[in-house]
């Protein structure tokens, strides 16, 4: 009995993995190519070798149905995607890995009903649109609701909304519980990429002494690496549910200054080198996870400063090592 996590190497996946491999569980770790610069951070070179790779394409259903059968996939945790920046650069690509590869997902197990138990996958805050959009709703400073209009103003949100209602009809057609996650701006070590990576930058940025500015401001919901992977792993694990349903989640909702306070207190050789753009992101920041937190028991939420403080130090024992990669900086 083993996990098949896709899109392995990400910034999620990676603690997706180690998590489980805690746990003493087989992981099955499927992406395009092998890279661990990510896994190397926070896993051990034992953890490391534990990892079955996998190296190949989202979209190829045949590959996938087969890799469920010969490696006794019985849990599937779906992350492979391309994010915000990709498929506005390549909107067919972004339809055809996010839309056709959970679709590849979703019919591979649908072929091995009956030993496939549950599949967790990613959507994202992202399927709703900006808070303007939500005030006639829900009042002047909207909470939305799990089951909110669903209103995405990118080709990202658009697949993700997709990819929920495909979970509905698949689920629909072979009973496999296929439960959706909504994050928003994940943050910790691994995040050095996408459209809400600038918080996690500027807390290397503060480490390595350079100065940063995190592209957007106002109001963001910041959801540590570690808690967010757990609720995926808790959701791969519910096999009660007979349909497909998604979820919000919530952690800590808060202005960009204040988390660049909260850096520049705990990195204070970094007062006055971080900054930001007064740009609002055009999805809406507060998301109530209630329906989460009760169906889901034991989601867990790291108080943002804790989780802060545990990327920088992760961050300073790297860059003491030399193996802090900044490359991410410069983007
Ligand atoms: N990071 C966030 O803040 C956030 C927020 C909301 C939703 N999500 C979703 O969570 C999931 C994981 O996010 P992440 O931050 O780890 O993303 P990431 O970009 O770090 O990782 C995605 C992984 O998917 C792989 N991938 C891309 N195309 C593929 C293909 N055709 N076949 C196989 N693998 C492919 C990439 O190589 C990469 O390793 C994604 O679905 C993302 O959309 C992330």
């Amino acid at each position: 009995m083993s996990y098949l996590v896709t899109g392995a190497c990400g910034c999620i996946g990676s603690w997706v993995i180690q998590q489980l491999l805690e746990a003493g569980e087989t992981v099955v770790a499927f992406d395009l190519t092998k890279n661990t610069r990510r896994m190397e951070q926070i896993m051990s070179p034992d953890q490391l070798g534990a990892i079955q790779f996998v190296e190949g394409d989202i979209t190829d259903e045949a590959r996938l149905s087969a890799l469920i059968e010969d490696r006794d996939i019985t849990r599937i945790i779906h992350l492979a995607a391309l994010q915000v920046p990709a498929c506005k650069a390549n909107p067919d690509l972004g339809r055809r890995v996010n839309v056709g590869g959970t679709c590849s997902v979703f019919e591979a197990a649908r072929r091995h009903r009956g030993h496939v138990a549950a599949i967790a996958f990613a959507s994202s805050g992202a399927v709703f649109g900006p808070k303007e959009m939500y005030q006639p709703l829900y009042g002047q400073d909207p909470v939305v609701p799990n089951d909110a209009p669903q209103w995405p103003q990118t080709v990202y949100g658009e697949t993700k909304k997709q990819n929920e209602i495909d979970a509905i009809g698949f689920s629909e057609s072979d009973g496999i519980p296929r439960l959706g996650l909504r994050p928003w701006t994940v943050y910790g070590p691994g995040r050095d990429f996408g459209l809400t990576s600038g918080p996690t930058k500027a807390m290397k940025a503060a480490v390595v002494g350079r100065p940063y500015c995190v592209g957007f401001g106002r109001v963001t919901d910041m959801q540590y690496v570690g808690d967010i992977a757990r609720a995926f792993i808790q959701l791969a694990r519910q096999d009660r549910f007979r349909g497909a349903k998604s979820y919000n989640i919530q952690a800590d909702w808060v202005e960009v200054p204040e988390i660049l306070r909260i850096i520049e207190e705990l990195v204070p050789s970094a007062r006055g080198t971080l900054s930001y753009k007064d740009v609002e992101l055009q999805i809406v920041a507060k998301l109530d996870d209630a329906e989460l937190r009760q169906e889901i028991p034991g989601i867990v939420k790291t108080p943002l400063r804790e989780g802060i403080r545990q990327t920088i130090d992760l961050f300073h024992a790297l860059h003491r090592d030399g193996r802090l990669d900044q490359s991410d900086l410069n983007e």
